[in-house]
């Protein structure tokens, strides 16, 4: 079954182009529906141009939270989305516009990737933090997002080594190649088999029930 997305983003959209050249490949069985940027120029809109793909900008700048979402949230109203997907966009999304976009079991259709193993490393630096904290393995993460920043069911992680003579350009550049992969993997997974985690457990549980959601 193929999935209706919007991909929201802030920056240069490495991970959308990834994303939209799966699909083209056939790798992906997705409609990018929307491409969504709150940062006017951000290399995501050459990128969703040169697909095809329909682009709204909605600056934040002057706006109030609210007011920048409730624009958020009529464009993407527009059109029919499974999920949203976020890659790159440098915005904590409110629980009201997550509760816009909810599923069946109160889970929010809201996916994202950060470049780090979380909950190590959340926020905007997270390749930063990894490689100045010193850690031998890093890695990226592609979550359900929910109320908290870079946080919720984990849908999958990948990692990577640091290496001896690794600069952080050349540490970056390992994790993002990762992501470009991961990324379109997991929304494939879901296109095919639904949403997949497992359920978090307190530490006194002996096993971990996989939990599985289809939209
Ligand atoms: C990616 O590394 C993504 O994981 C990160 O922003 C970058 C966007 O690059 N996201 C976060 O840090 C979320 N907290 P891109 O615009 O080239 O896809």
């Amino acid at each position: 079954m193929s999935i209706n997305i919007a991909v929201l983003a802030s920056g240069r959209g490495s991970n959308l182009e990834a994303i939209l050249e799966a699909i083209a490949q056939g790798k992906l069985d997705a409609v990018v529906k929307l491409v969504l940027v709150n940062v006017p120029g951000a290399g995501a809109l050459d990128i969703a141009t040169k697909y095809g793909v329909a682009t709204a900008v909605i600056p934040n700048a002057g706006m109030t939270r609210k007011e920048h979402e409730e624009k958020v949230i009529a464009e993407l109203k527009k059109h029919e989305l499974d999920f949203i997907v976020l890659a790159g966009y440098m915005r904590v999304l409110s629980s009201h516009l997550l509760s816009n976009f909810k599923d069946s079991r109160g889970f929010f259709k809201v996916i994202n990737i950060h470049p780090s193993l979380l909950p190590a490393f959340p926020g905007v630096r997270g390749y930063e933090e990894a490689f100045e904290y010193g850690v031998k393995v890093a890695g990226v993460t592609v979550h359900l997002v929910d109320e908290k920043v870079d946080h919720g069911p984990i849908l999958a992680q990948a990692a990577f080594d640091r290496q001896p003579d690794d600069t952080l350009e050349s540490f970056k550049a390992r994790g993002l190649k990762i992501e470009h992969e991961i990324y379109p993997q997991v929304l494939q997974a879901i296109a095919k088999g639904g949403v997949s985690f497992f359920q978090r457990h307190a530490a006194s549980d002996v096993t971990a029930d996989r939990e599985t959601a289809r939209r």
